[in-house]
This record gives C-alpha cells, sequence and structure tokens, in this order.
C-alpha cells in the first residue's frame, strides 16, 4: 500500500466515498449496510465520523464510517475499492479505532449472515457475536450483530 495514507474523513472526501460505495454496492451479491445514497454519506460525515485509506490526491481506497454514543461507537459501513482489497487496508482502519477506545466502551455493528468477507474481518479483530436480526436486509437476509469489548 505505497503513498497510501490513514486520515479523517471530511467533506471533501465525499465523492470519492460515495463512488466506491456505488460501484460495489452495484456489483456485490449481499446489500452492503443500507440504502446508502451520495447525501445519507455526505450526512454521516458531516454529523458524524469517518477514517479512510487515502491516495495523495485524496482518492479514498477504504473508508469506515462510525457513530459515537455515550460508551459505545457503532461501525455504520465499511468499504475497500477491489483493487485493494486483501491488503489489509480496511483491518488497518478498524483497528485504529478499536485501539482509541476506552476501557468502558463497546464497539458494534451489524453485518449481511451471508457477507462472509466481512464476518472473517471483523472475527479476525475479535469482535463476537451477540445477536441477529431476522429479515433485516433488503433481500430478507438476517443482520448478525457482532461487539467488541476491549478485555480487562
Ligand atoms: C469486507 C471488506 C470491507 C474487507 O476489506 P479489506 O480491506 O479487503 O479487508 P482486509 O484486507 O483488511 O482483510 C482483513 C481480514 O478480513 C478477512 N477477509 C477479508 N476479505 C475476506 C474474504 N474475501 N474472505 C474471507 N475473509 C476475508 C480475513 O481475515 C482478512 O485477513 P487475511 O487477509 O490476513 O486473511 C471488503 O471485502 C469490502 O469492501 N466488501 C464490500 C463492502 C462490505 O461488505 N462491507 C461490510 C458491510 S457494511
Amino acid at each position: 500500500m505505497t503513498d497510501i495514507s490513514f486520515v479523517g474523513l471530511s467533506e471533501h472526501h465525499v465523492d470519492s466515498c460515495w463512488q466506491l460505495y456505488r460501484d460495489l454496492a452495484n456489483h456485490y451479491e449481499h446489500p452492503i449496510g443500507g440504502n446508502w445514497t451520495r447525501e445519507k454519506i455526505a450526512e454521516e460525515i458531516r454529523e458524524h465520523f469517518g477514517l479512510a485509506a487515502c491516495q495523495s490526491d485524496g482518492e479514498v481506497e477504504a473508508f469506515c464510517l462510525y457513530r459515537q454514543y455515550p460508551e459505545r461507537k457503532e461501525i455504520m459501513l465499511v468499504a475497500t475499492r477491489p483493487r485493494y482489497h486483501r491488503t489489509g487496508a480496511m483491518r488497518s482502519l478498524i483497528r485504529s479505532l478499536l485501539e482509541n477506545i476506552s476501557a468502558d466502551e463497546s464497539v458494534w455493528l451489524e453485518v449481511h449472515a451471508g457477507n462472509l468477507p466481512a464476518i472473517g474481518l471483523y472475527e479476525s479483530l475479535g469482535f463476537e457475536l451477540s445477536g441477529e436480526r431476522p429479515g433485516y436486509y433488503s433481500d430478507g437476509g438476517k443482520a448478525l450483530v457482532y461487539q467488541f469489548k476491549r478485555l480487562r
């Protein structure tokens, strides 16, 4: 991953994130999160938080959107451009999030039960299955709820 830097997302990354998400969502066999639009991504970045792996020209190769609640973070969307799949980009982004949680904090996310790459990623980072939401996704698929807690 030469020339890639890890940055906080801001307004000027919106179009690159949207293009990455749209290209992925058009080709992916499972729904990726909710039905994200450019406006929803822009609002999420404006009102909440995001981390990204970026090229020097600002092009986003991988990004993670998350919200901060009292004693809890929730990951809303993660996506890596296919040419960067399996290079460790998303593991690095999520790991930096996990390294900065406080002792009382947990991190939550939902994932389509058929999304094996994402499930493999979360489990490899130490997330544990904590619940299920049948029929949660637009294709009728079940959501798995995963939680990460720092070991005390
Ligand atoms: C899921 C996703 C974000 C992973 O991103 P990535 O940058 O390729 O992941 P990484 O390279 O950091 O992989 C870290 C680990 O995740 C797991 N993993 C990633 N892709 C995998 C795959 N295709 N199959 C199985 N495990 C996989 C592995 O444990 C991997 O470690 P390893 O390569 O040492 O075996 C990427 O596949 C993607 O963008 N998918 C479409 C969007 C999506 O499904 N988002 C999740 C729902 S919100």
